[in-house]
């Protein structure tokens, strides 16, 4: 089988499975998720992303019905079936199946979705080149930390910067810099690497955390601390983290040229590190 599911408790080709048209995460985005990346047939930090999907559940008061050594053994079956050795695993958990209402009854059960599917990464010339990136507001709520099924914002930003020519939308807010629609930023200013520090509203990504550590380990200076719009024109380097993309240059911003020629030497060296964490 190659693009799998897991739903209702069964695996199954993702084409033939359903969810109840009364799924609260169908309904009201009533929900939580997480997004893998497996290489050679390995999710990369299984765990990091759990404990992440546990956080935001417990954040929304939703019980999560499999513990940590269930949930791997899911997700290893999910892989191991679809066998694909690249792959993007997309785990959710909603709050359940209920008539439209929205409140909630405490006693309701945690729909679970799995699914597999072959991951082709970003074209190398964007790594090389570096890709374009647009500001917009921030227009979510306040608890970005939450891994939440709301994305409309998101959805919208995303579609925007592609309307523009654009790879990532960059989320604004009050001047400052907090994220992209579906990545974390990060900049070079005087030889440091630089990434607005975690709080409600920027997601903590996985491969952040990574990227940070990576950088102390090749001996990079690191601060977590606010950036503003004119930061990202000023820096030398800009860098986009996320699961799907890894660590991916920025050449241009709003149209504007960063640095010079890409990528710099301190996102190469951290695209290196990052690529031999899967080699
Ligand atoms: N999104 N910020 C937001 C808003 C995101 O949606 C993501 C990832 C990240 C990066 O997190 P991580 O390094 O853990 O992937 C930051 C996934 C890929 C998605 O929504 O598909």
């Amino acid at each position: 089988m190659p693009d799998i599911a897991f739903a209702n408790g069964v695996f199954l080709p993702l084409a033939e499975a359903t969810v109840s048209v009364e799924d609260r995460g169908y309904q009201f985005g009533d929900g939580v998720y997480e997004l893998l990346r497996v290489y050679g047939g390995l999710p990369l930090r299984p765990l990091d992303h759990l404990a992440r999907l546990e956080r935001s559940a417990r954040a929304l008061g939703i019980a999560l019905p499999f513990d940590t050594a269930r949930w791997t053994s899911v997700i290893t079956e999910a892989v191991d079936r679809s066998n694909y050795p690249e792959a993007k695993v997309y785990i959710q958990v909603t709050r359940g199946v209920a008539p439209r209402d929205h409140t909630y009854s405490a006693t309701l059960v945690p729909a679970v979705v799995i699914t597999v599917r072959a991951m082709t990464p970003p074209a190398e010339s964007l790594y090389t080149d570096g890709t374009d990136i647009v500001t917009v507001p921030d227009l979510r709520w306040s608890r970005c930390d939450i891994k939440s099924l709301n994305l409309l914002a998101n959805v919208l930003a995303k579609q925007q910067a592609r309307n523009a020519g654009a790879f990532e939308a960059v989320f604004v807010r009050d001047g400052f810099v907090l994220e992209g629609a579906t990545s974390n930023v990060m900049t070079v200013h005087r030889g440091s690497l630089v990434t607005p520090p975690e709080g409600p509203l920027l997601l903590s990504g996985v491969t952040r955390h990574l990227t940070l550590q990576l950088a102390r380990e090749a001996g990079i200076s690191v601060a977590e601390r606010s950036l503003t719009e004119a930061d990202l024109y000023t820096a030398a380097e800009v860098l986009l983290t996320g699961t799907t993309i890894e660590i991916l240059p920025v050449g241009r911003i709003n149209g504007r040229c960063i640095g010079e020629g890409f990528p710099g030497p301190i996102t190469k060296e951290l695209m290196a590190r990052f690529r031999k964490l899967h080699a």
